[in-house]
């Protein structure tokens, strides 16, 4: 009975130039491995579920990416948005349309681009979960220790109260999503929060029940196609459906406001790769701390912990550069000090305009 639904329908800005609207981040091989994002988590629930079990929910314009980049997916599997609303209605689509196939169903919710370093803690994390979920009315998040007052995070506050099936899984008494800094940092400071991973575990049941109480007007909406879901209007409905939904995160819509909530605390490398920082630091280096991905065409000459992400074919040369991030893509060639990689979402919109 197990189910993976992955969420790919993000457009990712903060890594432009490599990352854009008509390519974003989980199509993209960060660390020259051979395997782009979403490819790596599609091999991860290969080992969880049998591969007719995992559903990609994504923008209409992303489908022809996913087929290429997993082409044994079958049709049926691929779940396309017409517009971008946020991940509630993803998430009432992919469940509603699993349970049709499988009133049973225990489904695990992942992000298509985080990058998990133990693959074995991971897997029998998500194991346990789904082994508590199948038992137990309750939605069921990952958490994990932060390491630093981040506002683009959820966080988790916990209690003793344990799930009576399972001794690691604890009753969350508060989640709050992406707080302001000030709280962020009291967050951080006592000690007693977890950051959301954004891995949901939970049955069909379980979430169908949260939508129905917290985001009615959303259940609704997608329980009306029970009838087309798996069949050939079920584009046509969908087309109709999303124009109807209001846009909202899962986190806002339900995490927040369900009582139902368990967090299983976990510790398996997990890392967002919210920003070229966190590339940086999960990127192999050099002894001077060199990050260049791939590197073959690149020669770099007394430069130190620099972050390259130059693809194309042609020759590049650093000649005592230090602290950079250089990336190419799409004709575009962006070279910023790492300390202001903030900046670049705004430069983003300028260019945007002129170009
Ligand atoms: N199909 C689809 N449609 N996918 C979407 C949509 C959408 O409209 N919007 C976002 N996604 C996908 C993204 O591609 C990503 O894989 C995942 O859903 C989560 O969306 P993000 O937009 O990246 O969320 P976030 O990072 O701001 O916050 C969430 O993740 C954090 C951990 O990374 C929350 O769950 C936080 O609480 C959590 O801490
Ligand atoms: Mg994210």
């Amino acid at each position: 009975n197990n189910y993976a639904l992955i969420m790919a329908g993000g457009v990712g800005s903060r890594f432009w130039p490599v990352s854009r609207t008509e390519f974003p981040k989980q199509f993209i091989d960060f660390f020259g491995v051979g395997k782009t994002l979403i490819q790596s988590t599609y091999d991860r629930f290969l080992q969880i579920c049998p591969p007719e079990n995992i559903f990609i929910v994504t923008n209409d314009i992303y489908v022809d990416l996913i087929k290429e980049q997993i082409p044994s997916i079958g049709n049926n599997q691929i779940l396309a948005e017409p517009i971008m609303r946020n991940t509630a209605p993803c998430i009432a689509y992919g469940s509603m349309k699993i349970a049709e196939l499988n009133p049973d169903a225990v489904i695990v919710v992942a992000p298509s681009d985080h990058t998990i370093a133990d693959q074995q803690g991971f897997i029998k994390a998500i194991e346990q979960s789904m082994a508590a979920a199948a038992d137990n009315n309750c939605l069921i998040t990952l958490g994990i220790k932060p390491n630093r007052p981040d506002t683009g995070y959820g966080y988790i506050q916990y209690n003793q109260e344990l799930l009576p099936t399972d001794q690691e899984i604890h009753k969350v008494k508060t989640f709050t999503e992406k707080p302001n800094l000030e709280l962020a940092q009291s967050f951080v400071q006592s000690g007693d929060f977890l950051w959301n991973a954004g891995i949901f575990i939970w049955s069909a049941k379980s979430i169908n029940k949260s939508f129905e109480k917290h985001l009615p007007d959303m259940h609704e909406i997608f329980n009306q196609g029970k009838n087309f879901y798996n069949s050939q209007n079920e584009v046509q409905f969908i087309a109709n459906a999303y124009l109807q939904c209001t846009n909202i995160s899962i986190d806002f819509g339900i995490m927040e406001k369900a009582e139902n909530v368990y967090v299983l605390p976990s510790d398996f490398g997990w890392s967002d790769l919210g920003t070229w920082a966190s590339i940086y630091e999960m990127a192999e280096k050099d002894y001077v701390g060199n990050a260049v991905i791939p590197s073959e065409q690149v020669m770099m000459f007394d430069s130190s912990n620099c972050m390259v992400n130059v693809p194309s074919e042609k020759l590049v040369i650093l000649q005592s550069l230090h602290n950079y991030i250089v990336v190419e893509s799409n004709n575009t060639l962006l070279i910023c000090p790492r300390s202001e990689e903030q900046n670049v979402k705004h430069i983003v919109a300028d260019v945007k305009a002129k170009f």
